[in-house]
């Protein structure tokens, strides 16, 4: 990627969450209440995507796209699954909380005064991070004293040691936010910043997502006219978001927590971004029902129509928190 390009996928996934943020039950909407400032115009994004064009439509409407309906459901769990791994980690003595890849992440701003005692630093590479620095500004009047922007890509820096010429020290007890970073990465530099985490003092921890080996496979190796006609224009438009940062890297199908051991982390638990357990966790009304389900539902019915096919949920897409033991 281009050191000069925006982070197409930051956009798309903020705007996941703005939409998110505009559902009137509060039990299921989306905490980022931030995501929407800082995004700013819509028509300044230089994204065309239902999710972006989504953020101009009152949320009724925008919910009846079924690619806006999961994009925020997915960010819905993940927003509130990190939230509180976050509030966890600072209620456990973390003292320093490091943003990998960080986009429009919005935990420094919205938790300022959890993170009041702390040092955070927002990591990202040097143009997405310079917008976000913009906006920052623009919404916010400037970022809280205790951040510190500091820029870095993973495959070509060294971030143990460009964080510290920033004034991290490795020797506090840390939390890191890795979100949606993961699948972007070259396994040797997943591998390499999951081991600087894992050096850690005891206590410290990440909250991460991440992909399986097999669905990395599909995305880079499905035909378009294998698959039905509404199938490959979701492909189609997903892969434009990815235009300029390609998937690379998954975690083999079931091997998260040997892999994290390998990297000197335990983990606490992992479980499938849309699958029941988030489903009831995160998104579920009071009233038994379902952020986006009239949606999801009727599109999974046009699709097996169009194939003759019940759908397989993969499975494929997972959300994990580790600690240092
Ligand atoms: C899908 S966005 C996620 C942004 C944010 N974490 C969120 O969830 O809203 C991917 C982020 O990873 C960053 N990223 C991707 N590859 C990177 C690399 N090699 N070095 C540093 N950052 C990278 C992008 O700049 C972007 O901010």
């Amino acid at each position: 990627m281009k050191a000069t390009v925006i982070s197409r996928t930051s956009i798309y996934v903020a705007a996941g969450r703005a939409i998110g943020a505009r559902e009137p039950d509060t039990s299921v909407r989306n905490p980022d209440y931030l995501a929407e400032p800082l995004l700013g115009d819509p028509s300044a994004l230089g994204l065309d995507h239902p999710a972006v064009r989504a953020l101009t439509l009152p949320y009724d409407q925008a919910m009846q796209h079924v690619e806006v309906a999961n994009i925020v459901r997915a960010m819905l769990i993940r927003t509130r699954f990190i939230d509180e791994a976050l509030e966890r980690a600072v209620a456990g003595g973390a003292t320093q909380l490091v943003i990998l890849g960080a986009g429009f992440d919005s935990h420094a701003y919205r938790f300022q005064s959890l993170l009041k005692p702390a040092k955070v630093f927002e990591v990202d590479r040097l143009a997405t991070q310079a917008l976000k620095k913009q906006r920052v500004d623009a919404v916010l009047g400037g970022p809280p004293a205790n951040l510190t922007y500091v820029p870095v890509d993973f495959q070509h820096d060294d971030l143990p040691a460009v964080l510290t010429r920033h004034g991290y020290d490795p020797g506090q007890r840390t939390f890191f936010i890795l979100e949606g970073v993961t699948m972007y990465v070259p396994e040797e530099s997943v591998r390499a910043t999951l081991r600087f985490v894992g050096s850690h003092p005891a206590g410290s921890g990440i909250v991460f997502d991440f992909v399986y080996r097999t669905m990395i496979d599909w995305l880079t190796n499905t035909e378009p006219h294998t698959l039905s006609r509404p199938a490959q224009a979701f492909v189609a438009r997903f892969r434009n978001v990815l235009k300029d940062e390609p998937w690379l890297f998954g975690v083999p199908v079931g091997q998260e927590r040997e892999f994290l051991a390998e990297c000197g982390l335990v983990l606490r638990e992992a479980f499938t971004i849309g699958g029941d357990e988030s489903l009831k966790r995160y998104v579920t009304k009071a009233d038994g029902t379902q952020v986006g389900a009239e949606t999801i539902a009727a599109a999974m019915a046009r699709l097996e129509q169009h194939t003759g096919r019940t759908r397989r949920r993969l499975g494929a897409y997972q959300i994990a928190d580790a600690v240092v033991a």
